[in-house]
C-alpha cells in the first residue's frame, strides 16, 4: 500500500456507458434551446457531466445483486428490514423514516418544526434546505464560521458552526429555534467537513439551550474520512466508529442516499424523539408512503443498505477524496482560482475571482459554467448568485461568493475524463477576460437556478 503513490480506482468497469462527443456549433445550438441554463440541456448533449454528485454514481455489483432481492411488500419488508438495519448501524436513532429523497425528509421536519416567527440556524443551508425552511415562513441562517466564507483561506475544517455566532442567536431568540442544523460536508461552503470538536461544541449549546440538534448528513462518508485524515486523535479509528460518533452528538439527521448512501435514489429523516417522529411519519403517509417503504421501491431500500456498507470503506474512501484532490491540484497549478483546501464531492472554481470584469449581478459563475460547456461540453453547476440572490421579498443581492462547481459522481468518471477537464478548464480560464456577463430573462418565484432563462449582457 505505501510502496506506490498513485492511488487507483479500487474497482475495474463491469458495465459501460456510451457518452457522446458534440462540436461547439452543437453546443451552441443546445445552449440556446436551453436557455442558457445547464439544468435545461438534454444529459446526452453533455459528454462529462459535473452537474452534481447526487444519484449519478455507478452502484456496484453487489448493489445490482442486492436490487434482485428487494421485496415489494407494502408494508413490513424484509428489504425495509435491510435499510432499517444499514442505517441504524451507523446511525443509531431510534425511529428511521425512509423518504425518497433528502427534500422530502427536510420538508417533513420543517412542516412541522417551522412555521412563521421561526429561525433555523445551520452551517450553510443547502438550497433545498433553505427553500424547505422558507416555505414554512421560518427564517434560515448560515452560521459557518469566518474562514467558510473566505474561498482562499485555509483551514482544515472549513465547514465548522461559528459556535459564538450560535450561542448569541440562542441567547436573542430562545424561543424561536426549534432546531439547529450542522450539514456534513459543508456543500454551499465548498464541501468543506465539520470536526468532532465542533459538532462537540454546537451540542453543548443545544444542549445548554434545550434545543434539538439535527444533522444534514448528505456526505457523512467523506465527512468521516476528512476526520481521521485531519483531526488530532482520530487517525487510528475506524470510519464506521467516526460516524456513530457524530450521529451520537445528535438528536436526529436528514440524509439524501442519492450521496454517501451510493444510490441513485432515496433518503431518510431520523430522530429520537418519539412525539416529532409520531408527528412526521403521519406526515409521510400523506406523500411519501407507508413507514416502511416511504417514497422508495423496496429494491431501493436493497440498494441503499448495501451502498452504506460500501461507503465506509477506507479504500474507497481514500480513491474518493485522493480523485477529487487530483482535479484540484492541476487546476490549482495552473493558477485558476479555487475554494482551498479541497472538499471531497466537488472542486470549486471561484467565478468571482477569476472573472473580476463581471459584476455578481451579471453572474459571473453561470457565464463560466456555460462557457465550459460550450468549450468543452462539460456540465458544471453555477452556486452563487443565481442560486441564492433571490430574496424572499422578491429583491436581490449578491451570494457571499459566486462558486461554479464540478461535482464529481461516485465511481464515474476515469483519470483520463478527469484529465480532459482539467486542459478544458485551464483552456477557459486562461481566456477568461474575453467572458461576458448574463442577464435573466425568465424566473420563478424561487429556487430560480433550476429553471430561469439567461441571456449575454
Ligand atoms: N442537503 C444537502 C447538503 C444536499 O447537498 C442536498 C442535495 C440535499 C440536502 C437534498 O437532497 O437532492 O436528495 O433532495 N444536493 C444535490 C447537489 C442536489 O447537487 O448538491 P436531495
Amino acid at each position: 500500500m505505501d510502496r506506490w503513490r498513485t492511488i487507483i480506482e479500487p474497482f475495474r468497469i463491469h458495465s459501460v456507458e456510451p457518452i457522446r462527443l458534440t462540436t461547439v456549433e452543437q453546443r451552441d445550438a443546445a445552449l440556446e434551446v436551453a436557455g442558457y441554463n445547464l439544468f435545461n440541456l438534454h444529459a446526452a448533449d453533455v459528454l462529462i457531466d459535473l452537474l452534481t454528485d447526487s444519484g449519478t454514481g455507478a452502484m456496484s455489483r453487489d448493489q445490482w445483486a442486492a436490487i434482485q432481492h428487494g421485496d415489494e411488500s407494502y408494508a413490513g419488508s424484509p428489504s425495509w428490514f435491510a435499510f432499517l438495519k444499514g442505517v441504524q448501524t451507523l446511525f443509531p436513532f431510534r425511529h428511521v423514516i425512509p423518504t425518497h429523497q433528502g427534500r422530502a425528509a427536510e420538508k417533513i421536519l420543517f412542516s412541522v418544526l417551522g412555521g412563521p416567527g421561526k429561525v433555523v440556524p445551520n452551517n450553510t443551508h443547502f438550497d433545498t434546505t433553505r427553500a424547505n425552511v422558507e416555505a414554512t415562513g421560518a427564517e434560515a441562517v448560515d452560521l459557518v464560521i469566518a474562514e467558510g466564507r473566505d474561498p482562499a483561506a485555509l483551514h482544515p475544517f472549513k465547514g465548522n458552526m461559528d459556535v459564538a455566532a450560535l450561542e448569541r442567536l440562542l441567547d436573542e431568540r430562545p424561543a424561536d429555534v426549534p432546531v439547529v442544523f450542522v450539514t456534513v460536508t459543508n456543500n454551499s461552503g465548498g464541501g468543506q467537513p465539520v470536526s468532532l470538536e465542533n459538532l462537540r461544541a454546537v451540542r453543548a449549546v443545544c444542549d445548554r439551550h434545550g434545543v434539538p440538534l439535527f444533522l444534514d448528513a448528505c456526505r457523512f462518508a467523506e465527512n468521516a474520512w476528512f476526520i481521521k485524515l485531519r483531526e488530532p486523535g482520530q487517525g487510528d479509528r475506524e470510519i464506521p466508529d467516526i460516524v456513530r460518533e457524530m450521529a451520537g452528538l445528535a438528536d436526529g439527521m436528514t440524509m439524501s442516499a442519492k450521496k454517501d448512501g451510493l444510490a441513485n435514489i432515496g433518503g431518510w429523516l431520523a430522530l429520537n424523539d418519539d412525539a416529532l417522529a409520531e408527528q412526521c411519519r403521519n406526515l409521510l403517509i400523506l406523500t411519501e408512503g407507508f413507514p416502511t417503504y416511504g417514497g422508495l421501491a423496496g429494491r431501493d431500500l436493497e440498494a441503499i443498505a448495501q451502498g452504506l456498507r460500501e461507503v465506509v470503506d477506507e479504500d474507497y474512501l481514500r480513491y474518493r477524496v485522493a480523485s477529487t484532490e487530483y482535479l484540484g491540484e492541476a487546476l490549482d497549478r495552473a493558477g485558476v482560482p479555487l475554494v482551498k483546501p479541497f472538499g471531497g464531492h466537488a472542486i470549486y472554481i471561484d467565478a468571482r475571482a477569476l472573472l473580476p470584469h463581471i459584476a455578481p449581478l451579471e453572474y459571473p459563475g453561470q457565464a463560466l459554467a456555460v462557457a465550459l460547456y460550450r468549450e468543452g461540453g462539460i456540465r458544471g453547476c453555477e452556486i452563487g448568485t443565481v442560486m441564492f440572490g433571490q430574496q424572499p421579498d422578491g429583491t436581490e443581492s449578491p451570494a457571499a461568493m459566486d462558486l461554479v462547481r464540478l461535482a464529481i459522481p461516485r465511481r464515474t468518471y476515469t483519470q483520463s475524463h478527469i484529465d480532459y477537464v482539467i486542459e478544458v478548464v485551464i483552456w477557459v480560464a486562461e481566456r477568461a477576460s474575453g467572458l461576458r456577463g448574463m442577464r435573466i430573462v425568465e424566473q420563478p418565484p424561487a429556487l430560480r437556478h433550476f429553471t430561469a432563462r439567461f441571456a449575454a449582457v
